[in-house]
């Protein structure tokens, strides 16, 4: 495997692996030991169009720790803004050696395009409403490390499935992995052809959350939106946020998580968001052990 596209297509098999990989990592991390010599000698470039707090730091930190060089592009400082195309942008950072590449762009299928003309690995740090392939593999590999295997368990996906790539991984990573999907939100923020995906919609909070072992909320995309699909966000908290009431149908071991950045009071409620059952803090650790897995595994021709 060159690079590291979308969750579709994976198998269960090469999915355990990299989560496997991943738990050797976070016993180092958790144990204070952050020096590694895997990637010495390579060169990560971090490429993102859009914003993004943890998924850019992420990579540089997994990168770094891994002892490789990094260089981070910021776009609105860089030639894209005379015009250079994506792929021009693309073929310079292969002719630099980089030997992973990693993008993030608003337009689905970025990350396709430019695996196809450069030598580098590309690995996608999310492409558009399309995917997150590397979200979803932190999210698998945090509810494993909660409860020790994810064949049986059930989770629900609250809230604007439309414009959430993370979504869409999930639901194909936990699928993969059996656990059982419910999907939930208001009418306007379901993607049309939801039922393709192989996830149960549900037509209200009750049936989306009970029993379930995970429950991940995400955040109201406002930035993908075109507008006019959302009434006020209280309104939206009310009718789809996650509070401890909604958590009373849950599995008595119920996992809140979330992708971050949370919108504190909307999407999610004071009474989760600081407790123990919130997971969002631990997600990001998670991302860092499946990061320095991933990077590793890709780099060394393991995948
Ligand atoms: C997500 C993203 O960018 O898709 N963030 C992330 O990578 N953790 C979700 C979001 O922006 O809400």
């Amino acid at each position: 495997m060159k690079d590291l596209l979308a969750i579709r297509g994976l198998t269960s098999e090469t999915i355990e692996s990299i989560l496997d990989r991943a738990a050797y990592y976070k016993t180092s991390l958790d144990n204070g030991n952050k020096c590694f010599d895997k990637l010495k000698g390579k060169l990560v470039i971090t490429l993102f169009y859009e914003n993004s707090t943890r998924t850019r730091a992420s990579f540089e930190s997994a990168a770094k720790y891994l002892g490789a060089e990094v260089v981070n592009i910021s776009v609105a400082s860089s030639s894209v803004q005379k015009g250079e195309t994506l792929i021009d942008t693309a073929l310079t950072l292969d002719a630099m050696k980089a030997d992973v590449i990693v993008v993030r762009h608003s337009l689905a299928g970025t990350a396709d395009a430019m695996a196809g003309c450069v030598k580098a690995h590309v690995i996608n740090g999310g492409d558009g409403l399309h995917a997150h392939p590397t979200q979803a593999l932190l999210d698998a590999f945090t509810i494993k490390e909660k409860f020790g295997y994810t064949k049986g368990l059930k989770a629900a996906i609250i809230g604007d499935i439309k414009h959430s790539r993370v979504a869409r991984s999930n639901i194909y990573l936990m699928r993969t992995l059996g656990i059982d999907v419910n999907v939930y939100g208001p009418a306007t923020l379901m993607p049309k052809g939801i039922e393709q995906l192989p996830c149960n919609v549900c037509s209200s909070m009750e049936e989306a959350v009970k029993d379930c072992n995970v429950v991940m909320t995400l955040r109201i995309q406002a930035e993908r939106m075109k507008g006019g699909l959302l009434p006020a966000l209280g309104e939206y908290s009310k009718a789809f946020g996650i509070n401890r009431a909604v958590l009373a149908g849950a599995a008595d071991d119920v996992m809140v998580m979330h992708p971050g950045p949370v919108n504190r009071g909307v999407e999610l409620a004071y009474d989760v968001l600081d407790t123990d059952i919130c997971y969002k803090d631990r997600q990001v650790t998670s991302g860092l052990a499946v990061r320095m897995a991933l990077l590793d595994m890709l780099a060394g021709g393991e995948l």
